[in-house]
């Protein structure tokens, strides 16, 4: 399986957009080793739109922009691999991708091979200046296919932005990932249509498929190529962060890992936020609705028993009492649960029927609950 657990690491499009280059990639690898990311799984190192050149070359190949990338992709690909870490890159089934430079359509073969030669490990592939008269899924399936018949075992990642319901086919095109939504960009409002917007999803996910409500914004601050409005808190980030780990959402990184604040560090850095995430089940979270007590709540069962829990307050600014019960959860009213507060690292205590807390404005308490 190439995505057992959702595909954890980096892109490069929320903040540098095309300001992309070897250079930025090497920086960006060491950060992400140095600041403790490699080791915590973030692992693929992603560049997006615009690493190529306007034009195909004389062979009819896909060219790296010489000047973003003077030696290649291939030399960048073995720089991140010498790190220990995965390469990904980008592609589009149009004739050309988003930001107008060439796309993979009716090359698909090539592409492909030409992504397997210089040792690449994820495909974003987009969904720009289609063709007339093909639908999504079949042009999904060229590239699936063609990714497949190189013999070189990649991640496909398709981005339709939603269109044409790509959970109910992707998978079967070969993808790994899909994208369930439009582009996050860095503002509250975003973060929660992105992430509430997966209500209903989570039958389609599990270990090798994922839903994906696109990139973390977590760290950007206002700044970089998603940023167009109202900067999130620390606050906001921990929420986003909390709900892309309930959904088992993909976690990549959108920010500027060099030069990233401590806070937004440590809340990319949970490791018991991550193992939500991360847990072998698979199973995606489901809504559990606005339960007995006002407020939102998700659940996401775990491998071991547990079940993480998400109790969120929207609200702008007033503090709200969030609660779960049991029986929401298929435990039985009378169990005994050990609760664990996911973002405090502690026990809070053994409760009996229900657990509610106070949630501060755009909040989220993330428990585990752990039958006694
Ligand atoms: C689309 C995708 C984005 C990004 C850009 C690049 O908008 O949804 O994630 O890849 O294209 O042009």
């Amino acid at each position: 399986m190439i995505a057992p657990t959702p595909p954890m690491g980096w892109n490069s499009w929320n903040t540098f957009g095309g300001e992309i280059s070897e250079e930025l990639v090497k920086e960006t690898v060491q950060a992400m080793i140095e600041q403790g990311f490699a080791e915590a799984g973030y692992r693929y190192v992603n560049l997006d739109d615009l690493w190529q050149a306007p034009e195909r070359g004389a062979d009819d190949r896909l060219v790296p922009d010489p000047h973003k990338f003077p030696n290649g992709v291939e030399a960048v690909a073995d720089f991140v691999h010498s790190k220990g870490l995965k390469f990904g890159i980008y592609s589009c089934v149009g004739t050309h991708t988003c930001a107008r430079v060439p796309g993979s359509f009716a090359h698909e073969e090539l592409d492909a091979l030409t992504f397997a030669e210089w040792g690449v490990d994820f495909l974003k592939h987009d969904y720009c200046y289609l063709p007339e008269g093909i639908s999504g899924p079949m042009l999904y399936r060229r590239m699936g296919q063609a990714l497949r018949a190189t013999g070189r075992p990649m991640l496909f990642s398709i981005c339709n932005w939603g269109r044409e319901e790509p959970w109910k086919w992707a998978a079967s095109t070969g993808a790994h990932m899909w994208r369930t939504g439009p582009d996050i960009v860095d503002t509250w409002e975003s973060i929660c249509d992105m992430g509430f917007r997966q209500a209903g999803l989570e039958v389609y996910a599990g270990p090798d498929h994922w839903n994906d409500p696109d990139m973390l914004v977590v760290g950007m601050y206002g700044k970089g190529n998603a940023a167009v409005g109202q900067t999130p808190t620390d606050t906001d980030y921990r929420t986003h962060f909390s709900l892309w780990c309930l959904m088992a959402a993909p976690l990549l990184m959108g920010c500027d890992v060099r030069n990233l604040k401590p806070a937004a560090r440590e809340i990319m850095l949970n490791r018991e936020v991550i193992a939500v995430d991360q847990d072998p089940l698979g199973r995606q979270g489901f809504r559990v609705g606005d339960s007995w007590l006002v407020g939102e709540v998700w659940a996401k069962p775990l491998a071991d028993g547990s079940v993480a829990v998400g109790l969120f307050n929207r609200h702008d600014t007033e503090r709200q009492l969030v609660g779960v019960a049991w029986e929401s959860l298929g435990i039985h009213d009378r169990r005994a649960c050990i609760v664990r507060d996911l973002w405090a690292h502690e026990d809070v205590g053994e409760f009996r029927g229900s657990y509610s807390q106070y949630v501060e404005p755009h909040g989220c308490a993330l428990i585990r609950l752990r039958p006694a």
